[in-house]
């Protein structure tokens, strides 16, 4: 598969995922085109990724900035972005209509052996592929926000995506640094995000009836669940929290959880309890604030993907003295 390397890429939608993906991309090596339909997003597009590329620097995430911002080239038509790419990754609206819209613009620009990856949260790509040109070089290729600082991807494919796309983005993404898995149905909302709206579900339902306060619920996943599930998940949790592991953990409590899930019924988040929830939030960070704070939330998680690094480095380091 090697012939298939990516080395030119483009990236259509440079917002906050678009750019988190071009940074993904040029910090591998690869020359990077970026396109937005606004203008004012192009034209800040640059010194955004070179704010975040100075922040991780700071952090050793990342050496020669100048090397890498070199490697982005922002232009000002979708053709001229996709024309030369192997990859494309498209991350605008998450609108079917405007999904539909400009997949088929990337089809008709494309070179007929590239791949375009879908950076939608939850859309099945076949609702926005049926009916475009070359509808089996596309297929879902899902981050987490943001992509440069969270590795993982979901690869989920429509029941026409070639069947050798999956394994050749999922070998691209692991040379990336990026940690891909493969969703093998086009279920709504994907693995990721079935699994956050579960705790989000749970988390309005607890705040609607007063069992917590919004921060409390917060702090319950901050400072608890979460310290876990940085470096492992609930199947491996529970595994280690009965003795006999994971059966035992079954046995003692399927009925606990059990009766949870009986105690609710699905239902819409009730608007009058998120404008509850906004007050609440609004009083502790200002909407001005919000983008400060973003910034903030990515200098974390630079901390924790150093922290993480060193300890890669020295077991590396270790295993090479042994
Ligand atoms: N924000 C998240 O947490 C997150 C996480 C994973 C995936 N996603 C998905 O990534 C995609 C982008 O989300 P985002 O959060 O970056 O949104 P965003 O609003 O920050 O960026 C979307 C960009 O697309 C551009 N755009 C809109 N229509 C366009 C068109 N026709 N042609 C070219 N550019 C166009 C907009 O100008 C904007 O800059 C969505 O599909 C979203 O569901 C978002």
């Amino acid at each position: 598969m090697s012939e298939h390397r990516f080395k030119t890429v483009a990236v259509v939608g440079a917002g906050l995922v678009g750019l988190g993906w071009a940074i993904v991309f040029a910090r591998s090596g690869l020359k990077v085109s970026i396109f937005d339909g606004s203008e004012e997003i192009r034209n800040g597009a640059i010194a955004r990724l070179r704010r975040s590329l100075e922040d991780m620097e700071q952090y050793g995430l990342v050496e020669n900035v100048g090397d890498i911002v070199q490697r982005f080239h922002v232009v000002d038509t979708l053709s001229e972005a996709v024309k030369d790419a192997d990859y494309i990754q498209e991350s605008v609206l998450e609108r079917v209509n405007v999904k539909t819209a400009v997949s088929r613009e990337i089809a008709l620009a494309m070179r007929s052996n590239a791949i375009c990856g879908s950076s939608t949260s939850g859309i099945p790509g076949s609702e926005f592929t049926a009916d475009i040109p070359s509808r089996d070089r596309f297929l879902v290729v899902h981050p987490v926000n943001p992509p440069h600082l969270i590795p993982l991807v979901e690869l989920v494919a429509a029941p026409w995506t070639d069947a050798s796309i999956v394994p050749l983005v999922r070998q691209e993404m692991e040379r990336m640094g990026q940690s891909p898995i493969a969703v093998n149905s086009e279920i709504p909302g994907f693995v990721l995000n079935r699994l956050q709206g579960a705790l989000l579900n749970e988390a309005w339902a607890l705040y609607a009836e007063g069992t917590a306060s919004l921060e409390d619920i917060d702090t319950a996943v901050s400072r608890g669940l979460g310290r876990r599930w940085s470096f492992m998940g609930p199947f491996e949790t529970i595994d280690l929290n009965a003795p006999g592991g994971i059966a035992d953990y079954a046995q003692r409590l399927a009925p606990l959880y059990h009766s949870i899930a009986e105690s609710r019924r699905p239902k819409q988040w009730p608007a009058d309890v998120v404008q509850r929830a906004e007050l609440d939030r609004r009083s502790v960070l200002a909407e001005e604030d919000l983008a400060k704070r973003s910034i903030w939330r990515d200098q974390r998680l630079m901390a924790l993907n150093a922290a993480f690094l060193t300890q890669a480095r020295a077991r590396q380091h270790g295993s090479s003295e042994a």
